[in-house]
């Protein structure tokens, strides 16, 4: 093996030669840290082996502990025909570790964890990064043409801008079904939901991304537990990985499709709230639904951590207040609302249906990248949901006609869209309540810029054209 001059380095300085011999036969395939409660770190690392790896936390070396053992699934009821389904196998160990916050250096098998500092002012986010093999949608990605499923190419330009934090606004795992033996394109690729699909969907194509920079993890419907919901608890769950809540017996679902938001503070004055939506229907919810006192209690939990700092980013994975197109044969578009599920439950809160303070809101699911600025008091609202995933390529419109709104009572003042273009968005923070967004392709380059100061928005370019 030849080690770069970086890893070199890293090795010479913190491993030992028992270090080094045990990194080389390591089989970690996998490291990164996630983002937690108050800002908690949690290392995480995949591996081949039938034991935890050591950490080495500022010098000290402990054994990191089993999350998540290897272990072959029943096939639970899924979102697809059980012809078109499998049991879960999971052939690797998660094992994980607390970093403390005042930890100045972190190292799994000879890799040197990417560790955020106090005050983030450098954000990626990203969306909706798997390959869609889906069968019952005849939707077939194909996931070994890098043109078609860039994610790969969109992770390592995200690493080049050295991001101190990335968000991924959920949807990962998108290979539900096997790939028809008349598809080249997607010839060959795992998938189901045990750690193969997960490898080629999310771990090696994002693995240059894991190495830059901690994550924060929104889950997505395509993490619901009827979907790819136990390897969502597996591997980015930032929390204890509880029996019944791991998404393994449909009989517990209505305790493994909910988690409680949280906060990740951003250092002066900011943070980031996430919530879990991965559950929400896209029509509205009903009182003696589950999901009722669920999102409504969700609601609350947001707002109690909205006090927690002056600013708040609220990130999930569908959006609130965004719309997104459909055509029909004729040629007509239709702009469709936010999503149903949250507006019924949030709103029967609050008809603003966001807590005050929340500056921002972070979305994905929508196959584009779009922002929202509103005359209303409602925030802006991004959605970044183009990073990989087979684009919706239905145009938005450059403005709404008048009267439309993605949501009841909020009136659109500005929007913006790059429609059929993969990439990533950053954020740069340039003052206490600002942010410039820059819109990135797949190399890096920016297609658009807009600045973000309090709830509003503006951006350079109403419409990105086509690349
Ligand atoms: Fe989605």
């Amino acid at each position: 093996m030849v080690l770069g001059a970086a890893a070199q380095g890293v090795l010479g300085l913190g491993f030992g030669a028992g270090d080094q011999a045990f990194a080389a036969r390591s089989g970690v395939s996998s490291t990164y840290v996630l983002m937690g409660e108050d800002g908690a770190r949690i290392a995480r690392a995949v591996t081949q082996d039938d034991h935890c790896p050591s950490i080495r936390i500022d010098g000290r070396a402990s054994v990191m502990t089993q999350r998540a053992g290897k272990v072959t699934e029943p096939l639970r009821p899924t979102r697809s025909d059980p012809s078109a389904s499998r049991p879960s196998v999971f052939d690797t160990l998660v094992c994980e570790a607390a970093v403390p916050t005042s930890a100045q250096r972190a190292e799994v098998a000879g890799r040197v964890l990417p560790l955020p500092p106090p005050v983030i002012e450098r954000i990626v986010v990203i969306g909706d990064t798997g390959c869609r093999i889906k069968l019952a949608d005849h939707a077939f990605q194909a996931c070994n043409d890098s043109k078609a499923y860039p994610f790969a190419q969109v992770a390592a330009a995200a690493a080049r801008w050295r991001p101190q934090l990335v968000l991924h606004v959920g949807d990962y795992l998108y290979r539900e079904n096997p790939c028809p033996a008349d598809q080249a394109g997607c010839a060959g690729s795992p998938w189901g939901y045990g750690d193969d699909a997960w490898r080629a969907d999310f771990l090696e194509p994002a693995d240059p991304l894991l190495k830059a920079a901690a994550w924060a993890a929104v889950r997505g419907n395509h993490e619901s537990c009827a979907r790819a919901g136990q390897d969502w608890w597996r591997l980015l769950d930032p929390r204890p990985l509880v029996a019944g809540r791991d998404c393994n017996d449909a009989a517990h679902d209505d305790e493994g499709d909910y988690s409680d938001p949280f906060a990740v503070p951003l250092g002066q004055g900011a943070q980031l709230v996430l919530f879990d939506s991965s559950n929400t229907p896209a029509g509205a919810v009903k009182p003696d639904d589950v999901r009722w006192a669920r999102y409504r209690d969700t609601y609350a939990k947001i707002e109690a951590l909205t006090h927690k700092a002056p600013h708040t980013l609220l990130a999930d994975h569908h959006p609130i207040l965004a719309f997104s197109a459909s055509q029909a044969k004729t040629g007509e578009i239709t702009l469709r609302p936010g999503n149903g599920g949250l507006q019924s439950t949030f709103g029967s809160v609050n008809p603003g249906f966001v807590p005050a303070g929340v500056d921002l809101l972070l979305s994905g699911h929508v196959h584009v990248w779009e922002a929202l600025s509103f005359s209303s008091a409602h925030p802006a609202q991004i959605v970044a949901g183009f990073s990989g995933t087979q684009e919706d390529i239905v145009p938005l419109p450059a403005a709404p006609a008048p009267g439309a709104t993605p949501a009841p009572g909020a009136v659109v003042a500005a929007m913006s869209s790059w429609v059929d273009g993969f990439g990533f968005m950053t954020l740069t923070r340039t003052g206490a309540d600002q942010w410039l967004a820059e819109v990135r392709d797949g190399d890096g380059k920016v297609v658009n810029t807009c600045r973000i100061q309090g709830s509003k928005l503006a951006c350079d370019k109403v419409q990105v054209p086509h690349a």
